[in-house]
């Protein structure tokens, strides 16, 4: 397998934001460059609140960069799922909130000329079989309710076997990362400062303020603002978040029997494939993203890349698949982000639970948070109030997410069998047992062996190899590692210590 790297990634250009270097105090730390972040410091520094935004990698290089590029008013559970559990008025609500937002976005997009690839697309919902019609036929009636121009489409109009359609006009598609780099570009405002490679290693609470410590420098703030798409440390909101991770594919194709469009396609076994296409330098690609499954929960990741190739080899005429990319996101038990304060009156602020809809949930946040910490109303925010309880009705997938939870601490706790480490083959990682710890045991490319504890540091659980990215991925709330221990994503702060025993 080539190395994974998305679309969006090859086709942005570097924006130079420096690193931290030195002590700051400001009234705002963000915590994530990505689509949430840099649109709280962009909203931040119009409203005159300074703030500080910390990116541990490049601007708009995390989550953002693994997404579609989609920007829709639905949302990827299903208008019709959000009926099961919430009255129409809500559902509604939820519907306005994402289409004013997504019309606020198309605003900035034209009246701050972002170069982003923008291009307005009608969105898709298609069954391929039987089975799956029922839930088309809800989903038209439940997007009407809740006020949307939803139709059935004809099916000549996708290309795909199907069996049937809906559509909704004028939704949009992006290139995410240049989206958020364009944006970072425009905040020419000294209230918003944005450092890139700028790790925050640890939060603490001090005299009523928060100290964030990155290698070479410190923000003292009165707020913060997680943006780092589930918050970091250990939070309660971690138990109601279950984490799954997808994968994309881009390949170059001959011809053009793509029509424009967001297509969700509803497959064999509740599989949902997502395609779009993407034309840049006079190319065109055709992305494919789909086959959601929970972090750490599959054994080999890299079938799912090669069953999105097939999937494309299947219906069009594809010349080579030119990127490959796995993306994380947290569904939430009750189908909606956790957006505001991680306790009544905290001054700590959390959005998480997108699910796979972030581009817009991440822009809405932005709005809502900037709100709260401006002491400004915001309309939408009691719909994804942070400290709400979980009703009822979220119960069983709640307890089902929990259950995954303990399981893994159980299992873990039995322990890995023991492993001859000479039969590991480059590109492998394998969970082994020496001297009572639990240890992390990959071969590189270089056929060197590198050996990392395995026992997750944001709460115990034991990591899992992901053979597709050479990550160790942790099932429980979703922190990934590098081979080297370092952290990639999720809610652990510290990475895997190296070397635990000598081999
Ligand atoms: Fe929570 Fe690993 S991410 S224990």
């Amino acid at each position: 397998m080539e190395t994974i790297k998305s679309i969006w990634h090859h086709f942005s250009d570097k924006h130079d934001f420096p690193s931290l270097g030195q002590n700051i105090q400001t009234e705002v730390a963000v915590i994530g460059g990505g689509i949430t972040g840099i649109t709280t410091g962009k909203l931040l520094a119009r409203a005159g609140f300074p703030s500080v935004v910390l990116e541990s990698n490049a601007v708009g290089s995390g989550t953002t960069s693994y997404s579609t590029g989609n920007l829709y008013y639905t949302v990827d559970d299903q208008l019709s799922s959000l009926e099961g559990k919430y009255d129409i008025d809500r559902v509604k609500r939820i519907a306005a909130s994402r289409s004013e937002t997504l019309q606020q976005m198309t605003r900035w997009i034209q009246d701050l000329s972002l170069d982003c690839d923008y291009k307005k697309v009608p969105w898709y919902l298609y069954s391929s079989n039987k089975e799956n019609m029922k839930t088309i036929r809800d989903e038209l009636q439940t997007g009407k309710e809740a006020g949307l121009s939803v139709r059935e489409a004809n099916i000549h109009e996708i290309p795909f076997s199907l069996t049937s359609a809906i559509s909704i006009p004028a939704q949009a598609q992006i290139n995410p990362m240049r989206y958020v780099q364009e944006l970072a570009a425009t905040i020419k405002n000294a209230n918003c400062q944005i450092y890139q490679h700028s790790r925050v290693l640890s939060i603490q609470r001090k005299n009523g303020e928060y100290l964030l410590q990155t290698s070479r420098g410190d923000v003292t703030a009165k707020n913060v603002v997680h943006a780092t798409h589930t918050p970091k440390g250990i939070k309660f909101v971690q138990t109601l978040l279950g984490p799954y991770r997808e994968y994309g594919i881009a390949c170059r194709i001959n011809g053009t029997n793509h029509p424009e469009g967001i297509f969700w396609g509803l497959y064999n076994e509740g599989t949902v494939i997502s395609s779009r296409t993407y034309r840049r330098n006079g190319e065109t690609y055709l992305i494919i993203v789909g086959k959601p499954h929970k972090v750490g929960h599959k054994e080999n990741n890299e079938e799912i890349i090669a069953s999105l190739e097939e999937f494309a080899q299947t219906h069009f005429d594809v010349q080579e698949t030119t990127f490959r990319w796995g993306g994380q996101h947290y569904r939430p038990a009750d189908l909606l982000p956790f957006i505001g304060p991680v306790k009544k009156g905290s001054t700590e602020f959390i959005a998480t639970g997108y699910s796979t809809d972030g581009l817009v949930y991440g822009t809405l946040a932005a709005h809502i948070l900037t709100d709260m910490i401006t002491g400004q109303d915001n309309k939408w925010a009691d719909l994804y109030d942070s400290t709400r309880k979980q009703p009822l009705k979220s119960g069983p997938k709640f307890l089902k997410e929990n259950i995954d939870v303990a399981s893994h601490y159980i299992k873990d706790m039995v322990g890995p069998g023991d492993f001859p480490v000479k039969e590991l083959k480059k590109g492998e990682g394998k969970i082994i047992k020496k001297e009572g710890k639990r240890l992390a045991v990959s071969r590189n490319e270089d056929g060197e062996l590198e050996v990392i504890s395995a026992v997750c540091t944001h709460m115990g659980c034991n990591v899992h190899w992901n053979n597709a990215e050479k990550s160790w991925d942790c099932p429980c709330h979703g922190s990934r590692f590098s081979t080297d221990g370092t952290v990639l994503e999720g809610p652990a702060l510290d990475p895997l210590p190296k070397n635990p025993i000598r081999m």
